[in-house]
């Protein structure tokens, strides 16, 4: 019992005379580091760091969508480097573009792009001075002009300020980064998904289709993207399809019947038909193959136009066969044909 309290009060007094010695011995640990590598975050965020790697921030550099020859070229159009591997947000500021970083541009859009203040600190919810990367409480890190740097190119967050999310002060991070498990506690999930993840494209619009008078009318609804669907990028594309469904079951070709895009800068004569925040579209299949049995298909596509499967060619529209050879189902609904029912 004596023994151990002796020990407890040594103990003490080593600490005692450590702590004047060296003074702020706490701090030891926030000497200032200099951040060339977003590896090097990830000693201590283990977790952010692998649902980063995993995401498309992560491959901004490296997609190979954005290297293609009709695209970026490889970045030899230097214009591309800006945003996709960008200088910290916080160097030119919320509300500017971003700069072109000249190294370990693989990462792509990192940590320290999106964190790192001009003074070395890290941009973060709370200010942590006594930890190494020493966060400062920034407000601008969750608004949506943040994202906007580099997401408003294509008027996302213009699209957004129209909506009801908007209004109830529901930003990018409510969709985007949500909490992990649900929990404000643990923090936010950066594996950031979007049109790559073919679950939440889904959940952004619904299909239907009924039998009326004039023919069968279809409604393609925008009831869940905080947005246009889709947004941002013009290589994205929504495409309604239709086809009658014969008495024997026999599967015949789709027909297009509606386009969902904003096109290049190039394609002039193509119009935008983005859908925009809570609209309901409705579009209209009549004709007398229209009478029969009937399915109506809703894809999404990363890329805009269809390719065969086999030599890789571009098809025009009313060339492609089977749209899911070069595109995904977000939804499909059948209608019943026009005979009485026996
Ligand atoms: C102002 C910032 C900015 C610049 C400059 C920029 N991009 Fe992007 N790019 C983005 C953002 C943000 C996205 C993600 C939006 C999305 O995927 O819808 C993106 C996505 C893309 C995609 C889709 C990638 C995928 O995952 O399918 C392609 C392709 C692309 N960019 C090509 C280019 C090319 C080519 C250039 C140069 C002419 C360029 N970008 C310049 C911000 C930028
Ligand atoms: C030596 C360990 C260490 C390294 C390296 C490190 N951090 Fe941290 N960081 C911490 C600790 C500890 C905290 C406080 C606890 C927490 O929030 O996880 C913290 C907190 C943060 C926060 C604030 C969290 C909040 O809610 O306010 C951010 C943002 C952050 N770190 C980003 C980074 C970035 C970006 C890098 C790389 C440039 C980095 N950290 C490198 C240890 C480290
Ligand atoms: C596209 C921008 C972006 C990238 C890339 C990014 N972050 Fe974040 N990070 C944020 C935003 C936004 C928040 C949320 C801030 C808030 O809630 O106020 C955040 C929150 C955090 C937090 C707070 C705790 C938590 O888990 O949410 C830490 C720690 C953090 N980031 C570290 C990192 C590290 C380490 C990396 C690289 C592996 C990284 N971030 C990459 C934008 C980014
Ligand atoms: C420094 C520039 C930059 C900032 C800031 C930024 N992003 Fe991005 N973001 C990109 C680029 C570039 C891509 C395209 C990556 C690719 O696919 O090549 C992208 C892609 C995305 C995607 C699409 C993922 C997919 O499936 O294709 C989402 C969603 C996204 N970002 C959300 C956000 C949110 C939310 C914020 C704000 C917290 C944010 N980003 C901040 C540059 C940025
Ligand atoms: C109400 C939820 C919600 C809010 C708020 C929201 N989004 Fe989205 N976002 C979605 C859904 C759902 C999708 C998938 C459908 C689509 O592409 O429109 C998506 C897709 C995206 C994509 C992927 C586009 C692509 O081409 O891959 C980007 C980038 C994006 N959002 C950025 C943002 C930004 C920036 C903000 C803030 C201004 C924001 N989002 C606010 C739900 C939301």
């Amino acid at each position: 019992m004596r023994r151990a309290a002796g020990i407890l009060v040594a103990t003490l007094f080593a600490w005692l005379l450590v702590s004047l010695l060296i003074p702020g011995g706490d701090q030891a640990s926030a000497t200032p580091q200099t951040w060339t590598s977003s590896r090097q975050c990830m000693t201590c965020h283990e977790q952010v760091f692998a649902e980063w790697q995993d995401s498309w921030h992560a491959r901004s550099w490296i997609d190979p969508d954005v290297r293609a020859p009709s695209q970026s070229n490889n970045f030899q159009n230097k214009d591309c480097i800006d945003c996709h591997a960008p200088r910290p947000v916080f160097e030119t500021g919320v509300g500017n573009r971003v700069l072109p970083r000249s190294s370990r541009r693989s990462e792509g859009v990192d940590c320290i792009a999106c964190h790192l203040l001009p003074d070395g600190r890290v941009a973060g919810t709370i200010d942590n001075p006594n930890v190494a990367c020493r966060p400062v409480a920034t407000v601008s890190l969750q608004r949506e002009d943040y994202c906007g740097v580099c997401h408003n190119q294509h008027k996302t967050v213009d699209q957004w300020r129209t909506t009801a999310w908007a209004e109830r002060g529901e930003g990018c991070l409510f969709c985007h980064m949500p909490f992990r498990d649900g929990n404000p506690n643990r923090g936010r999930h950066h594996g950031m998904p979007g049109g790559h993840d073919l679950g939440l494209v889904s959940q952004a619009v619904t299909l239907e289709a009924q039998r009326t008078e004039v023919g069968v009318q279809v409604h393609v609804s925008n009831v869940a993207a905080g947005h246009a669907y889709p947004t941002d990028e013009r290589s994205r594309a929504s495409d309604l399809w239709w086809r009658p469904v014969s008495a024997t079951g026999e599967e015949l070709a789709w027909r297009h019947l509606h386009r969902i895009r904003d096109p290049y800068r190039w394609e002039v004569d193509v119009p935008s038909t983005l859908l925009l925040p809570d609209e309901k579209r409705e579009l209209l299949i009549d004709g007398p193959d229209s009478e029969g049995a009937l399915e109506v298909l809703l894809v999404y596509k990363l890329t805009p136009f269809y390719r065969d499967p086999v030599s890789g060619e571009p098809h025009t529209l009313a060339e492609v066969r089977d749209p899911l050879s070069d595109s995904q189902e977000v939804h499909r609904v059948r209608v019943g044909g026009t005979e009485a029912p026996k």
